[in-house]
């Protein structure tokens, strides 16, 4: 994170049009601290309903990532599990389609650097894949106040805001059950607040596919 160039406002229109001032990296760190134990849970889930290109994200995404090597760094199925985990437990939206494509790559290249690292010789293409097609699913270009997708002009389309919870099952398999975003605000916990971390006991689901974690998005 120290070697990005931290640039707060990228236009005024872009201020005016959609309040768009990124927070800066001192800021992010002290508020992740905040809720410091969360950070470094690796399946804890976070949503940034209002992403831009990740500054919340990827300090969590780092936090969780430096926890994994150090208990997983061995065993590279377990590291790449676990840290398949700690991406498939972000999720953000935002209604500029550069931001939210700037999201996702940002954090794929945080875990690849890692996976690199750790993993040296045995990392594998696939793996890679299914890092990028949970990102895809997870980091959504929508509304965060309508709750719809939207186009690349930033209008609402018809389509809902759909966010998938990821688990895995017996061994290496992972399974994704999808929830409408709506579905899952509606579904307040004993605090009042809103949680992704058990939409299965809360929300309605769409649908379920279980596959290999290393098939994901084939
Ligand atoms: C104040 S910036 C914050 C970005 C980032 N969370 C940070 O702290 O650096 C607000 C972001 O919200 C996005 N945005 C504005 N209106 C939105 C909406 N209705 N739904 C989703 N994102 C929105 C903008 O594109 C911008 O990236």
């Amino acid at each position: 994170m120290g070697e990005r160039m931290e640039q707060q406002v990228k236009s005024r229109k872009r201020v005016a049009d959609h309040g768009e001032v990124f927070t800066a990296e001192r800021e992010v760190k002290a508020m992740c601290d905040l809720v410091k134990p969360e950070t470094e849970r690796i399946d804890s889930r976070f949503l940034e309903p209002a992403c831009g290109d990740g500054n919340f994200l990827s300090e969590i995404l780092a936090r969780k990532m430096a926890v994994v090597r150090k208990k997983y760094r061995r065993s590279v199925v377990d590291y790449e599990m676990n840290s398949l985990l700690a991406v498939s437990s972000l999720y953000g939206v935002d209604i500029l389609a550069d931001n939210v494509e700037a999201c996702r790559q940002r954090l794929f290249d945080l875990w690849d650097k890692e996976y690199r690292s750790v993993c040296k010789k045995e990392c594998n293409d696939n793996m890679r894949r299914a890092i990028r097609f949970i990102l895809g699913r997870n980091i959504v270009c929508g509304n965060a106040l309508t709750l719809m997708c939207v186009d690349e002009n930033a209008q609402d389309t018809s389509e809902p805001i759909v966010f998938s919870e990821w688990a895995f099952v017996m061994g290496g398999q992972i399974q994704r059950k999808d929830y409408y975003f709506s579905e899952l605000l509606n579904s307040p916990t004993e605090n009042d607040q809103i949680s992704l971390d058990s939409p299965s006991e809360e929300g309605v689901f769409l649908q379920q596919y279980i596959c290999d974690y290393r098939r994901l998005g084939e």
